[in-house]
């Protein structure tokens, strides 16, 4: 990795770890999803660094994948157990991170901690060549250990420049099939989610996130206002999950749009991601840089101290 590619990846990383921690600490009763989105969108973006993707904002159940509406209504009570996931760029290098905040009570501080360990653990082990199998055995067992299941169908992820997932899949399960080893210089999104429930995750309600399909044959498309939408759509948000709020801004009124490119498959949203048995979900996330003996973590608040 070139020095001007790296200064870019550690930009990204330490501008987002800030306003990560930033949003954490707005999550309390009675503050609306919308406001901790748009406050933690606008100090990315006032860095002058990009959004790789909306901020994701899921509660109890959900996994990923909500992020709130222009005209959302939801706020946080007592209890909540929040995933706060929040994604930059800096020229396309992207930095993504996620961290999970109860509101106010400590029913699942041990399940928080579950998912941060096998993440430090993970980060522990991971270095050029390692299997990642591996590294989802260690994820794996010490989610286990603090009597929780690991979500055996998401992954971390590679990440390459304007891609968010860029083809490899860091697992949080023992996977004997996944072969695949990390080499220096690779980019690495780690994220262990921990949970009372099944360990697995099914497709729910629409997320209010969505992103241009790469390639489309726009000859099969005859409505000329949809090509030229699409258009702009695509020239805005290039390869990258964009927010329903974002299109509103692009376009006043966007649901017809969102619906309209829907439906011709020139769009897509995501679901939101939800625990099979209704159970309760924590993660944690970092973004690593791989190295020939180790890896570089770009998301860690500042003053982190390597504990394990
Ligand atoms: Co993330």
């Amino acid at each position: 990795m070139d020095d001007d590619v790296y200064e870019k990846y550690k930009r990204a990383g330490k501008i987002l770890a800030e306003a990560r921690d930033y949003g954490a600490g707005l999550v309390k009763p009675g503050v609306s999803f919308l406001e901790v989105a748009n406050s933690v969108e606008s100090k990315i973006l006032d860095e002058g660094v990009g959004l790789s993707f909306p901020v994701n904002i899921s509660r109890n159940e959900i996994a990923a994948h909500y992020s709130p509406r222009h005209d959302d209504k939801l706020v946080f009570k007592k209890g909540d157990v929040i995933k706060l996931d929040v994604g930059s760029h800096v020229d396309g290098y992207i930095a993504d991170t996620a961290v999970t905040v109860e509101v106010e009570t400590h029913k699942y501080d041990d399940m928080i901690k579950a998912s941060s360990d096998a993440l430090d653990k993970a980060i522990s082990l991971m270095k050029a060549d390692v299997s990642l199998s591996k590294i989802g055995k260690a994820i794996e067992e010490t989610v286990k250990s603090y009597g929780y299941k690991p979500i055996d169908n998401l992954t971390g992820h590679s990440l390459e420049r304007y891609q968010l997932h860029s083809g490899m899949s860091v697992p949080n399960v023992s996977n004997m099939f996944n072969k695949i080893k990390p080499k220096a210089g690779d980019v690495l999104a780690i994220e262990p989610f921990a949970t009372n429930g099944g360990g697995h995750v099914i497709s729910g309600n629409g997320s209010n996130i969505y992103m241009c399909e790469r390639s489309f044959r726009s000859r099969a498309v005859r409505d000329n206002r949809s090509k030229i939408l699409f258009n702009k759509m695509k020239n805005e948000f290039k390869t990258l999950p964009f927010a329903e709020r974002w299109s509103e801004k692009l376009f006043p009124n966007s649901d017809l749009v969102l619906r309209r490119l829907s439906y011709l498959r020139l769009i897509r949203q995501y679901p939101q991601l939800i625990e099979i048995n209704g159970g309760i979900i924590t993660q944690k996330e970092h973004t690593v840089i791989v190295t020939e003996d180790g890896c570089e973590v770009t998301t860690y608040e500042k003053g982190h101290k390597v504990t394990t």
